[in-house]
């Protein structure tokens, strides 16, 4: 028997546990995942319990966290502060929630527009995926256009409309300038093949292209602008895609779902100096907990304002769509005890000390991390911006997906199997995502971890 294969069998007893958990969820779960993307071969690992920087599972194994549940936890496991804000937020309230509008709607709703250049308005969704959801049918009520463009390679949230084109296998994906539309999923219409163009990220030339040809169709053009939180967008890129877009009368939405509070406090738009119609958030905005938001210029999320019309639930059927305010709702949008953890989340953020330290800790992870490799004469590099990054294996400029395949994306998966074994976690395959409280030992840590699962697949 092999050593690998040894060593798969002991990492295999020390997480007996999670298997059995996993074959028990099996029989009333689907795959045994509520999301798709928690599962990995041959099974997810089942956690119990976390705190700061370290994840613990079911069979008591420890890990340093660089998943941070897909980057929601800037701040960590159970940050006092946040704690402390939900447990007032619950007193005060008497309740969990009012289905009534209320006071901390409005303060979060002030905070976002402050720090988000292309907000006027804002309304709060229950996920990242509602909010872009609710930006494209502002886009097409506002332009009175059916299509929507997206870039290859990015992800806004798993449903029909948007789930194309993510992660296409290259043999049906068309050309590099012109990349066809690829559907993600079974049980998906045709009908959104046809209402979504696929466009090459940071090709100028070739979007402008496209948009032109189909600008009488296309509403508006969504994207990561940094791609899956580390392919950022160029400068001239985003710029010029900015231009275009207000000239030929499409809607620019930015999917800040990642990049909202992890690159700077007020998104890439902010550093990038560049201001989209609409922008979606998520993730940390909730503090640990579900979240998304939109916000916008005005003229266009105003269309949503019940003065406009009244809602289909109260309108006694007799009027005619036209007529009507852009129907959005929610049982729970806007929940009390979700804004208290996202505004202390975000007032712990906007200490410059915190962003600053955040940055710091990335950047030595990333150098520590090219030098190890480097040392060993292992062709990698790390990508990202902000307190998000990747670790390539390859040392070609990545500028979008179809640099990305070129990578070597099997032995990343390999080192990320051996680090699950020595305590780090993060989905194989997946960007690491860093939080405040992660310290100079779990640095340490980590780069004797990816020492010694260097040495091991050697
Ligand atoms: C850029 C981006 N948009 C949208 C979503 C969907 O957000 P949620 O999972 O909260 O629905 C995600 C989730 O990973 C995301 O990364």
């Amino acid at each position: 028997m092999s050593a690998h294969v040894i060593r798969e069998m002991n990492f295999e007893d020390k997480v007996s546990g999670s298997a059995r958990a996993y074959e028990q969820a099996k029989s009333v779960i689907p795959g045994g995942v509520t999301a798709n993307i928690k599962h990995f071969a041959p099974h997810p690992i089942v956690m119990d319990r976390a705190s700061g920087s370290q994840l613990i599972d079911i069979d008591g194994n420890e890990y340093i966290d660089y998943l941070l549940c897909y980057g929601a936890l800037i701040l960590g496991h159970g940050h006092p502060r946040v704690k402390e804000a939900v447990y007032k937020q619950m007193e005060q309230c008497g309740s969990f929630v009012f289905g009534a509008p209320h006071n901390l709607e409005y303060q979060m709703a002030q905070k976002l527009v402050d720090l988000f250049p292309g907000m006027d308005q804002i309304r709060f969704t229950n996920s990242g995926l509602e909010a872009t959801l609710l930006s494209i049918r502002l886009a097409e009520a506002y332009t009175g256009k059916h299509k929507v463009a997206k870039f290859e390679g990015h992800y806004h949230g798993g449903y029909d409309q948007m789930l194309v084109s993510i992660n296409p296998d290259l043999n049906g994906a068309g050309e590099p300038t012109s990349p066809n539309s690829v559907a993600e999923s079974s049980g998906m219409s045709d009908y959104y093949l046809e209402h979504t163009v696929v466009l090459p990220f940071n090709d100028l030339e070739a979007t402008e292209k496209i948009l032109r040809a189909k600008q009488d169709e296309i509403s508006a053009v969504i994207l990561e602008p940094v791609q899956g939180g580390f392919i950022s967008a160029d400068e001239s890129f985003i710029k010029g895609l900015r231009q275009i877009t207000s000239e030929l009368g499409i809607i620019l939405i930015f999917d800040e779902v990642k990049t909202g509070f992890r690159l700077t406090v007020g998104g890439a738009q902010s550093l990038y100096g560049v201001e989209p119609d609409l922008t979606a958030l998520g993730k940390v905005l909730g503090g640990g907990f579900p979240v998304g938001a939109l916000g916008g210029k005005i003229e266009i999320m105003d269309l949503m304002s019940p003065e406009k019309g009244q809602d289909i639930l109260t309108s006694g059927g007799n009027q005619q769509a036209t007529d009507r305010a852009l129907f959005h709702s929610g049982t729970y949008n806007g929940h009390p005890t979700v804004l208290a953890a996202g505004l202390a989340t975000i007032e712990v953020l906007e200490d410059p000390l915190t962003m600053k330290g955040l940055l710091q800790q990335t950047e030595l992870l990333r150098n520590e991390l090219e030098n190890l490799y480097h040392r060993h004469s292992i062709t990698m590099q790390t990508i990202g911006m902000g307190s998000i990054f990747n670790i390539v294996f390859t040392d070609e400029k990545v500028k979008n997906y179809r640099d990305l395949s070129k990578a070597d994306l099997d032995f990343r998966k390999r080192i990320d199997y051996e680090l699950l074994d020595l305590g780090i976690y993060t989905k194989p395959g997946n960007r690491y995502s860093i939080s405040t409280v992660h310290s100079e030992a779990d640095i340490k840590a980590t780069i004797d971890a990816h020492q010694q699962a260097i040495k091991r697949l050697k």
